[in-house]
């Protein structure tokens, strides 16, 4: 007789199923809109948002950008709220940014977060636009750490259980999403195990785990001993176990998934620096980066140009795309804009991409105009006092305990654009 179907927690009408799947991670920085859409285009079954903290969506407005069709949450920065004359444009900063369609049931909202309450309340600012809310438990950052978040939660389980309890009730039920949870491995196998078999109770439908330790660097291999057993909990429980850690291709994936008997495999600095690792062998499998960079730089250039990306963040992702001894990465690292850079990659004839992206350039307002000297010294005066104004101002209002963590600083503002929370908790951190 065949052996009973294990069990499964139901997948919410609005949610996805993690089984079979290899993902993109979430990654800060490296996992905005034009990079999860490429890792989509190249094959990735599902994306992760990079982690947001809860307090910093609480309080945006949601709003679809007419220019790019794409939906996003964003809010006047701090100093800005309060002295709108520092910036004549009053240009808010996007917190979460993400393309309804084109990412239609396959996005997972990261979120940062160390107290039921708030989580709830950020979940429910992106819930109706998502397909999943995933907790981010295994950040060894201290600007997550310090405040309760991310792998903190690994030593305060009865927290990290309140945290997915309340998010499955108050949220995955009444919107119809799954709720996951993402954590690296204890030191001790018997602290991990006894951690996951609390978490699968709690009615989440998956659960990550990066096969490293807390104190693990990333360039050190991840261990894999403990996966079959974490797995085996998750499968008892009805739960989907996806494995991440040095992970870099579909069919690497496949395979792993098959040996340690897991469901799903996440992809992180592979996908960072060749987002083509998601493709399936059938279909050519993924392009030799050193050789191939420039086949994938292309494909991303036109969807940070479609989404008109933050230029600094599309620097960023092109500094990790392209290898540093080519005479591009020292061209690509000069320019100041998106028509410097289609020109310095040769690109210009490429599907009209350089009118596309002067267009884009201006719509950004980049480049910048270079200040003179005595509007550098003015601008200088000016935050500082801004800066001053609101530390007097902190150092009174005591009542709120986490203030520190959830200031937006306008230096998370690069280019007057998009930054992730993560990247406002960096430079809160910095
Ligand atoms: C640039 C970068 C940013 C990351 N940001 C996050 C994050 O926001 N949330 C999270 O849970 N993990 C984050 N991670 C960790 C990855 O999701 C993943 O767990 C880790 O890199 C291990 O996977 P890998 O061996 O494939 O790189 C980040 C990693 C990188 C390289």
């Amino acid at each position: 007789m065949a052996a009973p179907e294990p069990p499964k927690v139901p997948i919410p009408k609005n949610g996805v199923d993690y089984r079979g799947c290899v993902v993109l991670a979430p990654m800060v920085r490296s996992g905005e809109l034009p990079s999860r859409l490429l890792a989509l285009k190249y094959g990735a079954d599902l994306v992760w948002g990079p982690e947001t903290i809860d307090r910093a969506i609480i309080g945006t407005t949601r709003r679809l950008n007419p220019h790019t069709n794409t939906l996003e949450w964003s809010r006047l920065p701090t100093s800005k709220l309060k002295n709108p004359h520092l910036d004549p444009e009053n240009r808010e900063s996007v917190l979460y940014r993400i393309h309804p369609e084109l990412e239609k049931g396959k996005l997972i909202y990261q979120m940062g977060t160390a107290n039921p309450a708030l989580a709830v309340q950020a979940a429910k600012m992106v819930a109706a636009d998502v397909a999943g809310i995933d907790v981010n438990s295994g950040c060894p950052k201290p600007f997550s750490t310090a405040g309760g978040m991310g792998a903190a939660l690994l030593k305060t389980p009865d927290l990290l259980c309140d945290i997915l309890t309340a998010l499955v009730e108050e949220v995955g039920k009444p919107y119809e999403i799954g709720i996951s949870v993402k954590i690296r491995i204890l030191d001790d196998p018997e602290d991990t195990r006894t951690l996951v078999s609390r978490l699968v109770k709690t009615g989440i439908t998956g659960l990550t785990v990066h096969c490293r330790t807390t104190p693990m660097r990333p360039r050190e291999r991840a261990i894999r001993g403990q996966l079959s057993m974490i797995g085996d909990i998750c499968r008892a429980a009805g739960v989907a176990c996806v494995m991440n850690g040095d992970v870099t291709s579909r069919t690497e994936a496949l395979a792993l998934m098959r040996e340690f008997n897991v469901d799903g495999a996440m992809i992180a600095t592979e996908a960072e620096k060749n987002p083509s690792c998601f493709r399936p062998d059938a279909l050519g499998g993924p392009h030799e980066w050193k050789t191939h960079w420039k086949t994938v730089v292309a494909e991303y250039m036109k969807l940070a140009l479609h989404v008109e990306n933050r230029w600094g963040n599309t620097k960023y992702l092109l500094g990790q795309m392209i290898p540093g001894r080519e005479d591009a990465y020292k061209k690509m690292n000069a320019s100041k804009c998106y028509a410097d850079v289609i020109t310095a990659l040769g690109l210009e004839n490429e599907d009209g991409l350089l009118d596309k992206a002067r267009v884009v350039d201006q719509h950004l307002g980049i480049p910048k105009a270079q200040l003179t000297p005595a509007q550098k010294r003015q601008r200088v005066k000016e935050s500082l006092e801004q800066g001053d104004k609101e530390k007097e101002e902190a150092d009174t209002a005591n009542d709120e305990p986490h203030a520190k963590r959830i200031k937006v600083p306008d230096s998370a503002v690069v280019d007057g654009g998009m930054a992730s929370t993560a990247e406002v908790a960096t430079a809160l951190a910095a």
